[in-house]
C-alpha cells in the first residue's frame, strides 16, 4: 500500500543521500499525501529508523483574481492595449474590457501614465508598455525569487496571499536500516506450527501508549463530589438524613422556620406548589399551634411577626425549596427526645426551586446541608467549623459576610478565594437557628444550632471546569463531558 512505499522511499532515499530537506516536497514526488506521509515518518521516527526536524515553509500564491491576469495580462494593459491610436470614447472602451477591468485597469493605466482621459476620448501617452505586473505575477507562480518590494505591491492590490504551512526535515536515525525489519507482534498458532517462533524478533512492549478508553459505566461528577462531601460529613462525625421526599408540606418548607407566610419565597414565583394532593392530611397538632402562637404573637423575648397565621396556607404541598425543611423535621423529632443529646446531621440531596434557567441557574439543584444542636454554641463555633468543613474541600481562606435568612440570626454568607479564578466567590450560607424555632419545638434555653448550606453543582462546576451547568444537570447534559471527566480531587486550590 501507499503507507509501505512511502516507508521504502524514504528509507531507500537516505541509503544514499544526507537528508530529505522538505517533507511536502518528498510526498509530491512520491505521490503521496502529505498527511499520510506524515504517519510514516512519525512510525520511523519512533523506531529511531529516522529523525526529522520541524520545518516552517512559506510561499505566496496567486489570488484568482491574481490567475487570470497572469493568463490575460493585468487590467492597465489591457486597458492600454484596447485603446487604438486614434482614441476611444470612454464607453466603448468600458463595453471592450468589462466594466470590472475598465475600473480596476484605467486608474491604474493613468497612474503609470500609459493613457490619458480626455473630454470626449480616451487616448494612449506611449507607443508600448512592459506588462511587468504579468511578468511578475508569473514569476510568483512558477515559484522563482521576487524582490521584497514588488512583493509588498502586489500584497497591496490582493494579488498574492502567503501560504504557511509545516513539514520535516528527515534523516538517518540512530537504528537506521535500508529497510524496517519485520517484527511480530503476537505469538500466532502459525508460528507454532512451524516452529520458526524461536526466531521471530517480537515488538517491544509500549509501555507509553495511550490506553483506550474504557467502555464501562461512568460515574456522573455530581455523584463523585458527592461521595467526597459524604465522606467528610462522615470523618467530622455527622449522620445523614433521610431526605427521601421531594413533595413537603409548607409548614415544614416555610412555617416551622419562622418564614412569615406572606414571605416573597413563598409566593408560586419562586415555589412549584402541588395541585394533587394540593394540601398535607397531617401535621403535628400540639406543635402546630405553638408555631401559629411564635408567628402572631411571638414568645422566647419575640413580638413574632404580628399577623393572623392561616393554616390553609401551611398545609399546601409544595416541592421543597430548600433542605433545612429536612433540618427541620429532625431537629423537631430531636427537642422531642429527653434528655436532650447533642446531634451533628447532614444531607445531600435535591431541592426545587420555580427559576428561570440560565447558565448557572436551573429549576432544580441539589443541596448539601450541615447542622449541629449542642448546647452553649456560639457563632465562633459556627465560624471554626466551616473553616474546617471548606478546608476539607480544599478552600483555606474564607470570609464571612453578614446576611438575612428567616430562620437564622446572626446569618453569614460564605466567600471562598478562588485562585484560578482570582476572586472571592461565593460558596455558601449558613447562621445560627432563632429561638423562636428552636423554643418552639421544644429545646431547652441553652440549646443552639448551627447550620450551613451549600450547592453541589457550583463546587463541581469550578473542580470540572464546567461553566454551563446545563451541560452538567438535566436534560442536555454532556454525555462525553461525564465519559472523559477525571476522578474528583477535593482541593481545588
Ligand atoms: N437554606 C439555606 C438556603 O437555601 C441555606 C442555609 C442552611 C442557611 C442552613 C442557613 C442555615 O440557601
Amino acid at each position: 500500500d501507499d503507507k509501505t512505499r512511502a516507508e521504502r522511499s524514504i528509507l531507500g532515499f537516505l541509503q544514499s543521500n544526507e537528508v530529505i530537506s522538505d517533507s511536502h516536497q518528498f510526498a509530491s514526488s512520491v505521490g503521496i499525501g502529505h498527511s499520510e506521509l506524515e504517519s510514516v515518518i512519525k512510525s520511523l521516527c519512533g523506531f529511531q529508523l529516522i529523525e526529522s526536524q520541524d520545518i516552517k515553509k512559506e510561499r505566496w500564491l496567486l489570488t484568482d483574481e491574481a490567475k487570470s491576469y497572469a493568463l490575460n495580462g493585468s487590467p492597465e494593459a489591457q486597458v492600454f492595449w484596447a485603446v487604438p491610436a486614434e482614441g476611444i470614447s470612454r464607453a466603448e472602451l468600458e463595453k471592450k474590457v468589462g466594466s470590472q477591468i475598465f475600473k480596476i485597469g484605467s486608474s491604474q493605466a493613468i497612474k503609470n501614465k500609459w493613457v490619458e482621459i480626455g473630454k470626449q476620448l480616451v487616448s494612449r501617452k506611449v507607443d508600448h508598455v512592459e506588462d511587468s505586473v504579468k511578468d511578475l505575477l508569473k514569476n510568483i507562480e512558477d515559484g522563482k525569487m521576487v524582490d521584497d518590494k514588488d512583493i509588498a505591491t502586489l500584497k497591496k492590490r490582493k494579488l498574492i496571499t502567503l501560504q504557511t504551512w509545516k513539514g520535516y526535515s528527515l534523516k538517518k536515525g540512530p537504528k537506521y536500516a535500508p529497510e524496517r525489519k519485520k517484527v511480530a507482534t503476537d505469538l500466532t498458532r502459525e508460528h507454532l506450527l512451524r516452529g520458526d517462533w524461536k526466531d521471530v524478533e517480537f515488538k517491544d512492549y509500549n509501555l507509553d501508549v495511550q490506553e483506550q478508553p474504557i467502555e464501562i459505566g461512568y460515574l456522573h461528577p455530581l455523584l463523585e463530589v458527592r461521595e467526597a462531601i459524604q465522606n467528610i460529613f462522615l470523618q467530622m462525625g455527622f449522620e445523614e438524613m433521610p431526605t427521601n421526599n421531594f413533595v413537603e408540606s409548607s409548614f415544614w418548607n416555610f412555617d416551622a422556620l419562622f418564614q412569615p407566610q406572606q414571605h416573597p419565597a413563598r409566593d408560586s414565583h419562586d415555589t412549584f406548589f402541588l395541585k394533587v394532593p394540593s394540601t398535607t392530611r397531617e401535621l403535628p397538632e400540639d406543635y402546630l399551634e405553638k408555631v401559629k402562637q411564635v408567628h402572631e404573637i411571638g414568645g422566647y423575648g419575640s413580638l413574632g411577626y404580628r399577623y393572623r397565621w392561616k393554616r390553609e396556607e401551611a398545609e399546601k404541598n409544595l416541592l421543597r425549596t430548600h433542605t433545612t425543611a429536612v433540618s427541620t423535621r429532625m431537629l423537631y423529632l430531636l427537642a422531642q427526645k429527653k434528655p436532650f443529646t447533642p446531634k451533628r446531621y447532614y444531607s445531600i440531596d435535591r431541592v426545587f426551586r420555580n427559576e428561570a434557567v440560565d447558565r448557572t441557574h436551573l429549576a432544580e439543584f441539589h443541596q448539601i446541608e450541615g447542622v449541629i444542636c449542642d448546647r452553649n454554641l456560639t457563632l465562633g463555633h459556627l465560624i471554626g467549623v466551616l473553616n474546617d468543613f471548606f478546608a476539607s474541600l480544599g478552600m483555606k481562606k474564607l470570609r464571612f459576610k453578614p446576611a438575612y435568612n428567616p430562620y437564622t440570626e446572626p446569618s453569614m454568607e460564605i466567600f471562598s478565594y478562588h485562585e484560578g479564578l482570582d476572586k472571592w466567590v461565593e460558596v455558601g450560607n449558613s447562621g445560627m437557628f432563632r429561638p423562636e424555632m428552636l423554643r418552639t419545638m421544644g429545646f431547652p434555653e441553652d440549646v443552639s444550632v448551627i447550620a450551613w448550606g451549600l450547592s453541589l453543582e457550583r463546587p463541581t462546576m469550578i473542580l470540572y471546569g464546567i461553566n454551563n451547568i446545563r451541560d452538567l444537570f438535566g436534560p442536555k447534559v454532556d454525555f462525553n463531558l461525564i465519559k472523559s471527566s477525571k476522578i474528583c480531587r477535593l482541593g481545588w486550590q
